[in-house]
């Protein structure tokens, strides 16, 4: 979906009218962020923020909105309403960059200049997933997010921008600096277009490339479900060091599970946690280190530090660090699962 000037107005518009509706008296504290368009709900995302002179904007909730412009989903309003009490109440925080235990840590940064810095061989398990550029590369007609003419005769393909998180990183580059710092199991989400292009990254790099793997959802989102058959999947590809050992026994490389509704997700492209924990539990043992540079929500360091693992993962947004920033700690206080 493109992010022409009058459809940005139009989400704009509805969501400052749920402001205004909702919060009369404290019209003034609230702002949002610019409309990111988020293909797995087909349905733009709207960031609401504190609007405080001098102080930064906190994140207070996210507005869904349809691409006929009416709200799918908002913040609770008492919830918003607590927090910008608290906010009240609270000096300004120094701005965080890292967040970290005993035995795990989320970044702030770039993660392959990250990584670069790491000792070859360091890490047992790769197990990311980077912005494959949905919005300019790879849209071939299976990729989301993709539309159909009035007629169904033929595709559109979407040249609109989804989001900063969204630049496509280039394969050859990304895995050039973090794959020889791999000594173990490397899995990658990719574009279903990119399976053949990674195998054989992974092949020049000294890599087994085992093959693709594959999520099927069991909740895809129906886009142009009455001309052609929904596309229900995403594509992983794996490899391994020769001799890697395997945890797993007759394992399908089919792995059926639920995507993260849009209340539960705080990232566009939020991977399930017990997907996740799957691969964990498959390619790593306890005490091994995971590396995630493309951390996203982060659901690699959630579910690697719930299994024990030492894990490191890297954000170079700073709002959806701050938000996996916040997810980790939640999940440390009272082991909220999503
Ligand atoms: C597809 S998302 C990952 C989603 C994640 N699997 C989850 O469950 O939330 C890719 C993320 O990589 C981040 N990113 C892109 N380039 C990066 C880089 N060089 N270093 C660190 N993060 C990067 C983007 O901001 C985006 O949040």
């Amino acid at each position: 979906m493109i992010l022409t000037d009058a459809r940005k107005l139009a989400v704009r518009a509805v969501v400052n009218d749920w402001i205004g509706r909702s919060f009369p008296e404290h019209r003034s504290l609230l702002a949002h962020n610019q409309p990111i368009y988020s293909p797995d709900d087909n349905a733009w995302t709207v960031e609401l923020v504190t609007n405080r002179n001098g102080s930064p904007s906190c994140p207070l909730g996210r507005v869904l909105v349809s691409g006929a412009a009416t709200i799918i989903s908002a913040p609770d309003v008492d919830g918003v309403l607590d927090l910008l009490e608290t906010g009240h109440r609270e000096p300004a925080q120094p701005t965080i960059d890292r967040v970290a235990g005993e035995e795990w840590e989320l970044c702030l940064g770039d993660g392959i200049e990250a990584t670069a810095k790491l000792a070859d061989g360091s890490v047992d398990l790769l197990l990311t997933d980077p912005p494959y550029g949905i919005s300019r590369r790879y849209a071939c007609e299976n990729q989301i997010p993709r539309r159909l003419r009035r007629d169904g005769s033929d595709f559109i393909m979407p040249r609109g921008h989804f989001g900063d998180w969204d630049a496509s990183v280039d394969p050859q580059a990304w895995t050039a600096v973090v794959l020889p710092k791999v000594r173990g199991w490397a899995v990658t989400f990719c574009a279903q277009a990119q399976i053949g292009e990674y195998c054989d990254i992974l092949t020049a790099h000294g890599f087994v490339a085992v093959g693709p793997m594959v999520w099927q959802k069991t909740n895809p989102v129906p886009f142009n479900h009455q001309h052609k058959p929904i596309n229900a999947w995403e594509a992983l590809v794996v490899g391994k060091r020769p001799g890697t050992a395997f945890n797993g026994r007759m394992v399908h490389n089919v792995f059926l599970v639920k995507s993260p509704s849009p209340q539960q997700r705080i990232h566009p492209t939020q991977k399930p946690l017990p997907l996740i924990g799957e691969f964990v539990d498959l390619f790593s043992g306890p005490g091994d280190l995971v590396l995630d540079p493309f951390a996203g929500s982060a659901t690699t360091v959630v579910a690697a530090r719930e299994r024990g693992r030492h894990v490191v993962g890297y954000e170079m947004d700073p709002m959806i660090f701050k938000l996996a920033a916040e997810r980790l700690s939640r999940c440390y206080d009272e082991r909220l699962r999503i």
